[in-house]
């Protein structure tokens, strides 16, 4: 890549971006009225949105909010969610329509089983076996299931099926560790987990069920464990415990009639980090996250019946939730789902996936469009990529100069940009362009969907017509959080305390334009996102300190050019420990083993205290200044100005 001067990006980021006119004389949404009809009555909007699914028994209410923050939406409804995403495509003569184009990692050698066209029929029929399977197992309504899966198509069906029976699933990445694996389980009373044998990441097996098991014998109410064969590394199989997805799946009763869910019975949960060390279990439930999924889906991606869409996210984060599985699946849409590294065997690995199946929409995340920015042009420029006609950004800012590139490269200057903002709590995109209405700025998530409202409230809780302050949103909305699992409390506290219960804290700064479109700024808590994997800095400090080695640390995030944040790590070892690249590697591994290896700190600094006030409290705003270099001012006032020394000297020290 060129470096180009920050100026001229800064320039060029003044420019706009209309839709073109072609994609806005076909778009399905190309008359900005749209938005007034919306705002002058939300419920309606979303009611109409709602209507469009297939209902057991139809909804009395729209909206009940009588008793904020607890909401409820399409009360009296049921619904069952499986039945919306598979049954009814079936039904209305679309069994053979394709689902998921699923390719494997190693689909040049794995012969027929490489690139496999699963079908909404297939689907439903592994569903139902599956949702049966469980059942055998003593799975029922409301019962959870931990899924910790690689990218197969089995995991889409493990998560169906539990929708299948009112089963609860909590999805966890396949890159956590096993400790992670064994605290989410064990808060959320996980009866059934479903894992495979190995993932294959860059041609190599790398263990899931073995790596678990140990943690798996700790979990007494864990009572079954399902395992797909990806990888035929035959694991140790515990007799009375553990199963093997194919043979059950085969040998399953093919039928199973969907549970008929009442509109706010939960669907699923997602263990999402916050500002302590606790991850918080988001709860969703199942008519108004259907709702929202689906409509946000149609419309920012534009859905036509030709597309071919591919959300590049795991299945394991919100993303590949709402974007690759339910809204996708609830609008009948034919996705790709690619099951490995964007750079095995080579560079180009997804622009020939975008090329062998005429991907027309691509939705990724800006970390890895600043690494394709690296690798170079040459590997998008191998490929037809003409296939392409919109593009989707998803999980952190993206810089303009990321933007432009995606643009150009990718998008052949014709496609637009979705920059979608949302959370694990709002359950689906809530600002974003409608790609054939909204004029696009790089950079900027632009404006909240039709039937959303935010505000901007500066230090005073005014609100801010034009400038920067605390982002909130003002009105209820169906794909809404309803609560933390097992922490009433928490989730009022955590986002609706703040500003009077109707009012949902989101966590972020923003600044709105003269123009008014929203510019995110980044968090106002603990949280750091790294390559758009949310983490707090409690979480890995508690990891930290959990080495037998380390007396105290300290973690902050900053700025990184490739992961958007990454982590630095300052730490107190004990007495008598040696500091030193040694115990740097050791406590990077121990946090891969207690996290996941995203949460390594990309770098580590070792002082024999660290900086604090007299009263005894770290001082992390001056950690930060220190790790970007700053000039730090006045430190007399901190119990030991000595330690600020060594902590900036080693900082410059590999700059
Ligand atoms: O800070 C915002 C950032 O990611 C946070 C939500 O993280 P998570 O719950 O893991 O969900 C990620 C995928 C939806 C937000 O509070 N974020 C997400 N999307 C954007 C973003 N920041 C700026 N622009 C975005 N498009």
């Amino acid at each position: 890549m060129t470096q180009e001067p920050e100026l001229d990006v800064l320039l060029e980021t003044e420019r706009t971006f209309p839709p073109p006119p072609a994609f806005a004389d076909a778009a399905l949404y190309n008359d900005p009225g749209v938005y007034e009809r919306a705002a002058a009555d939300p419920e309606s909007w979303w009611a109409g949105w709602a209507e469009e699914l297939d209902w057991i028994e139809p909804f009395e209410q729209v909206l009940d909010w009588s008793d904020p923050p607890h909401a409820k939406w399409f009360t009296g409804g049921r619904i069952n969610v499986s039945a919306n995403c598979l049954d009814r495509h079936v039904e209305a003569g679309n069994g053979q329509r394709i689902a998921f184009y699923w390719e494997a990692e190693d689909a040049d050698q794995a012969g027929p089983e490489g690139r496999k066209e699963i079908t909404y029929a297939w689907l439903l029929d592994q569903t139902q076996r599956f949702a049966n399977v469980l059942r055998g197992l003593g799975v029922g309504k409301g019962d959870v299931v931990g899924i910790f899966m690689p990218m197969l198509p089995e995991a889409a069906v493990a998560m169906l099926a539990c929708t299948r029976i009112g089963a609860v699933h909590n999805v966890v990445f396949g890159g956590f560790s096993a400790e992670s694996v064994k605290e989410r389980m064990e808060v959320s009373e996980a009866k059934v987990l479903v894992t495979a044998d190995a993932t294959l990441r860059r041609g190599n097996p790398v263990p899931m069920k073995s790596q678990i098991d140990s943690a798996l014998d700790e979990l007494p109410v864990m009572k079954h464990v399902v395992v797909v064969d990806r990888c035929g590394t035959g694991p140790p199989m515990k007799e009375g415990r553990d199963l093997d997805w194919a043979g059950a799946v085969a040998t399953a009763d093919p039928v199973c009639p969907p549970e008929p869910m009442d509109a706010e019975d939960p669907l699923y949960l997602l263990y999402t980090s916050g500002s302590t060390a606790k991850p918080k279990g988001i709860v969703h439930t199942t008519a108004g996250y259907l709702t929202h999924v689906t409509a946000t889906h149609r419309m920012v991606f534009d859905l036509k019946d030709d597309d071919v869409y591919w959300c590049a996210a795991d299945i394991g984060w919100v993303t590949g939730h709402s974007y690759i599985v339910y809204g996708p699946l609830a609008n009948g849409a034919t996705s790709i789902m690619y099951e490995g590294a964007p750079d095995y065997p080579e560079k180009d690995r997804w622009w020939e996936i975008v090329e062998r199946y005429r991907a027309s929409i691509l939705y990724t995340a800006p970390t890895a469009i600043r690494s394709f920015m690296k690798w170079g042009d040459e590997y998008p420029g191998r490929h037809d990529l003409s296939s392409l006609r919109l593009l989707g950004s998803v999980g952190e800012p993206i810089n303009p100069r990321a933007w432009l590139w995606y643009h150009e490269k990718i998008g052949g200057s014709r496609c637009p940009i979705v920059d979608t903002w949302w959370q694990t709590e709002t359950g689906g995109i809530m600002i974003s362009p409608l790609p054939g209405l909204t004029t696009t700025k790089p950079g900027s998530a632009t404006v909240p969907l039709p039937g959303i409202e935010a505000a901007i409230l500066d230090s005073e809780d005014k609100v801010v017509k034009v400038g920067a302050g605390t982002l909130v949103l003002t009105k209820p909305w169906p794909g809404m959080a309803r609560t933390l699992y097992r922490e009433p409390d928490r989730f009022v506290e955590t986002y609706w305390d703040r500003y009077g219960r109707d009012t949902y804290l989101v966590g972020d700064a923003a600044r709105w334009d003269e123009d008014g479109y929203i510019w995110i700024v980044g968090r106002i808590d603990d949280v750091i996102n790294v390559s758009g994997h949310r983490l707090s800095t409690m979480e890995v400090e508690s990891a930290l300190v959990s080495h037998p080695s380390v007396a105290e640390a300290a973690v902050i995030g900053v700025n990184d050019e490739d992961t958007g944040q990454a982590i630095v790590a300052f730490v107190t070892p004990r007495d008598g420990v040696e500091d030193g690249p040694e115990l740097t590697a050791e406590l990077r591994q121990h946090v891969a083993d207690r996290i996941g290896k995203l949460a390594r700190p990309r770098k580590t600094c070792f002082a024999s205290d660290l900086p604090k006030t007299r009263s005894g409290k770290i001082m992390r705003r001056l950690l930060r200044d220190i790790a970007a270099g700053k000039d730090l001012g006045d430190v007399s006032t901190l119990r030991d100005p000595g330690v600020v020394d060594s902590l900036s000297e080693q900082i410059n020290r590999d700059q």
